[in-house]
């Protein structure tokens, strides 16, 4: 977990807590879980999502799970202080879960595949936990999905060492790419993959800060101290493509990104 990419600084929790709720309407609709069931969210972080999982599903039970203790603590301190309680948090290992066979009826997992060096690995452990007719929902972004205007050589340099950096850490920033034959070679039929695309101009304000700036550019800025030190860029690169970044946020500027959300069944 030492190599994460993005980290866990508090900058990091507030980036994730910005991006779930800019696109939670794209992120979660639809998804309602049945009373009684019961719900694995492996890598929770910070709770971002599972406030969000545990609210449109009230009478599910959410099972939320992370790696890192720290985000566990920041995830019990949002969940408490939603007022839910259908969330029990626990550390666990996403290769490794202290569960047994067939334990979930649904399994919802958001942004962690990308992170993970061996995602077949983890998609196996996943459907071992998961009931026979379970489902499961796999969100991931792809970067290789960004286009702005104005177009920025600049811009894209920036982009190219997170997508680096993050494979040399042993994941894949365009994983959105291959859900479906990753969710297909584990076994899991019925897979089916929506493009949830974010679209931003002028006319949509909110997703100009919530996007643009809050998610997407501070995500990027946040590898901006390792991409220095490995020189993959200079700081002059390096601040002339953050700033190309931000002039799309600008009046005349435009900006799109697609996530994938799988939905598949064990
Ligand atoms: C980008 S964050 C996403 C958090 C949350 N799902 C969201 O969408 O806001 C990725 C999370 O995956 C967790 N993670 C990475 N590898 C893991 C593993 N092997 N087992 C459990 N969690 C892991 C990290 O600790 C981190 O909290």
């Amino acid at each position: 977990m030492a190599d994460y990419v993005h980290g866990y600084s508090s900058r990091e929790a507030e980036r994730l807590t910005d991006q779930a709720d800019t696109l939670a309407a794209l992120m979660h609709e639809g998804i309602s879980f049945p009373d009684g069931h019961t719900v694995l969210e492996p890598g929770c972080g910070v709770g971002s999502q599972t406030v969000f999982l545990a609210t449109h599903s009230p009478g599910a039970q959410i099972v939320a799970v992370d790696a890192s203790e720290e985000s566990l603590v920041a995830a019990r301190r949002r969940v408490a202080g939603a007022g839910l309680d259908n969330v029990t948090l626990e550390r666990a290992d996403i290769y490794e879960l202290p569960f047994a066979d067939g334990t979930f009826d649904d399994v919802f997992v958001c942004f962690v595949l990308e992170h993970l060096a061996d995602p077949e690995a983890g998609l196996a452990e996943l459907r071992r936990v998961l009931a026979r007719g379970g489902t499961i929902t796999v969100i991931e972004g792809d970067h290789g999905s960004t286009f702005f205007h104005p177009e920025s050589e600049a811009a894209r340099r920036v982009i190219a060492c997170l997508v680096e950096l993050q494979a040399r850490s042993g994941g894949n920033a365009l994983i959105g790419r291959q859900l479906f034959p990753l969710l297909a070679a584990a076994g899991f039929r019925d897979v089916r993959v929506e493009p949830r695309t974010v679209y931003v101009d002028e006319s949509r304000p909110d997703l100009t800060d919530g996007f643009i700036r809050k998610t997407f550019t501070a995500m990027v800025e946040g590898v901006r101290d390792e991409a220095l030190a490995h020189g993959m860029v200079s700081e002059a690169e390096w601040a002339r493509g953050i700033a190309a970044l931000h002039r799309t946020a600008e009046p005349d500027g435009v900006f799109c990104y697609t996530f994938l959300r799988a939905l598949a069944q064990r």
